[in-house]
């Protein structure tokens, strides 16, 4: 089973950073996007990623010339028709998720895979929404792609065994490390990571510390990279808002519950470090903790 022409549909955060690997590693790749505005975005955020790499000596410009050359965008989901793999990046939504696998299964060849990046919904409700459901998988991703190196590849009960071992080999092409997760909501690290942020948010609600001290405590006493408030801003509000509500109806148990002060951040349209936003004002540096 081969694959060497892929599809990247939304170029959002997620979107953008797949379709920046999946370049560099030279397979031929079609990214889709809502309209043209949405395109340039997406564009504009691989481009910043790659010139990144170029200033801190990772990449030589020309192969990042080569790789944004070798990226073609469209507004038009047609575009992907001669895809061999297609992996979705769209909003956090089965209804929107679902849509779209039912139009590419009517628009691309019968040996296409579909690929979700979700974070929290279940792979075979979508792959029933497809007359493929045996070429559906998960292929989760982490924030920076670029960066992080684990890949968390789903399989449902319906998935046929070449075409787990294609996309399972396909993530090892893109110098990634594949694991292999059960089709539960929340795969291996979000069944993990969620309900440990969702509680950074309930003990903040509590006046246990402030936000900054609370990220400082979680980066000096334990290592981690960055605090729980800096990634959900890094991970977007809205997104973390929508797996919290998918994984709580999904287990019903209240450590999956979005606190009130997550929902309400989301009224603002505080998205995070993508709309400027979030738990931090991201227009100063440092980013500065807002007023809650
Ligand atoms: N895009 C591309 N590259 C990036 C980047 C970005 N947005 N941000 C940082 N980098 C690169 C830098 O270029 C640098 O590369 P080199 O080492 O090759 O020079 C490297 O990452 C380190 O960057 P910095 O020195 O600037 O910053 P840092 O040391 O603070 O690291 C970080 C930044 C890698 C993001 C680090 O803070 C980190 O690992 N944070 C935790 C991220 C995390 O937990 N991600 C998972 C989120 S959950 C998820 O993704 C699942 C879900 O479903 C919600
Ligand atoms: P985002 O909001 O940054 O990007 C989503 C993009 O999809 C937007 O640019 C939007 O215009 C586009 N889009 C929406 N519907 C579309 C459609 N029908 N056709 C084409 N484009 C469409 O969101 P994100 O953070 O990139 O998340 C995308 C997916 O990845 C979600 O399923 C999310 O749960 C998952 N995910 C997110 C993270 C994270 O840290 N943010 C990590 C892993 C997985």
């Amino acid at each position: 089973m081969k694959i060497e022409t892929v599809g990247v549909v939304g170029c959002g955060l997620m979107g953008s950073g797949i379709a920046e690997v999946v370049s560099k590693a030279e397979f031929s790749i079609v990214v889709c996007e809502m309209s043209e505005d949405l395109v340039e975005a997406g564009r504009q955020r691989i481009d910043k990623s790659l010139s990144r790499a170029v200033e801190r000596g990772k990449l030589e410009r020309t192969d990042r010339n080569v790789v944004l050359d070798r990226l073609s965008f469209s507004t038009d989901l047609a575009a992907l028709t001669d895809c061999d793999l297609v992996i979705e990046a769209i909003v956090e939504d089965i209804k929107a998720k679902n849509e779209l696998f039912s139009t590419l299964d009517g628009l691309c060849g019968p040996e296409a895979i579909f690929a979700s990046n979700t974070s929290s919904l279940t792979i075979t409700d979508m792959a029933a929404a497809t007359n493929r459901p045996g070429r559906v998988v998960g292929l989760h991703f982490f924030n920076p792609v670029p960066v992080m190196k684990l890949v968390e590849v789903i399989r449902t009960i319906a998935t046929r065994d070449d075409v787990f071992d294609a996309v399972f080999s396909f993530t090892k092409d893109l110098g990634k490390q594949p694991i292999s997760a059960k089709d539960n909501s929340g795969f291996v690290v979000n069944l993990l990571l969620v309900p440990y942020m969702l509680d950074a948010i309930r003990h903040l609600e509590r006046g246990v510390a402030s936000v900054e001290d609370i990220d400082r405590a979680m980066t000096l006493g334990l290592g981690h990279p960055m605090g729980p408030f800096t990634l959900c801003d890094f991970v977007g509000i809205d997104t973390l808002c929508r797996i919290s509500e998918i994984m709580f109806n999904e287990y019903r148990e209240e450590r999956y519950a979005p606190p009130p002060l997550l929902k309400r951040i989301v009224s603002m349209g505080r998205y995070g470090r993508k709309s400027g936003q979030g738990f931090y004002d991201w227009s100063e540096d440092p980013p500065e903790p807002l007023a809650l």
